[in-house]
């Protein structure tokens, strides 16, 4: 038998973390009354539950099972989403407010030089999404945020 891939803890985190991102994101799609927020939080919400099946899809392909690593990277995530926070200020406490040039979690994840090249195409695939939707929600973080102004601008005439 093949030996265990050393990058299936990756896979592992990756896609446990998707998983709950993309609960917590269809949570705040129902829950906001913004109708095109809502949309951008559903294609996020599709692209991390989709992450969290094919990362998932690719341990298996491995013979290796989905497990408790005993880590939580959406904690701060669900908890936020959750508060009863505007959604303008639930996107500047999880930093949608800034756009990232600068370095990331994602420039890390291909120093295991064994990766293959289908797992390779599946974690580019899956980094270039998250920065994509990085700079969707931004931009639905700079609409709002425009219209906050505009409301308290006429509020004060
Ligand atoms: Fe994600």
């Amino acid at each position: 038998m093949t030996k265990t891939p050393t990058f299936i803890p990756l896979l592992n985190s990756v896609s446990r973390a998707e998983t709950a991102a993309g609960e917590a994101f269809a949570e705040w799609a129902r829950t906001t009354t913004d109708k095109r927020l809502a949309k951008t939080l559903r294609v996020v919400a599709m692209r991390e539950t989709e992450h969290g099946i094919a990362f998932a899809k690719r341990m298996l392909e491995f013979d290796c099972e989905l497990y408790d690593d005993g880590r939580d990277f959406t904690a701060e995530l669900r908890k936020i989403v959750a508060s009863k926070r505007s959604d303008v200020n639930k996107m500047k406490a999880l930093g949608f407010n800034k756009s990232d040039s600068g370095p990331d979690i994602f420039d890390r994840f291909f120093r295991d030089k064994t990766i293959d090249p289908m797992t390779g195409a599946l974690i580019g695939r899956y980094i270039c999404e998250e920065r994509d939707t990085g700079r969707l929600l931004k931009a639905q973080h700079d609409r709002l945020h425009t219209a906050d102004k505009k409301r308290k601008e006429r509020a004060n005439r």
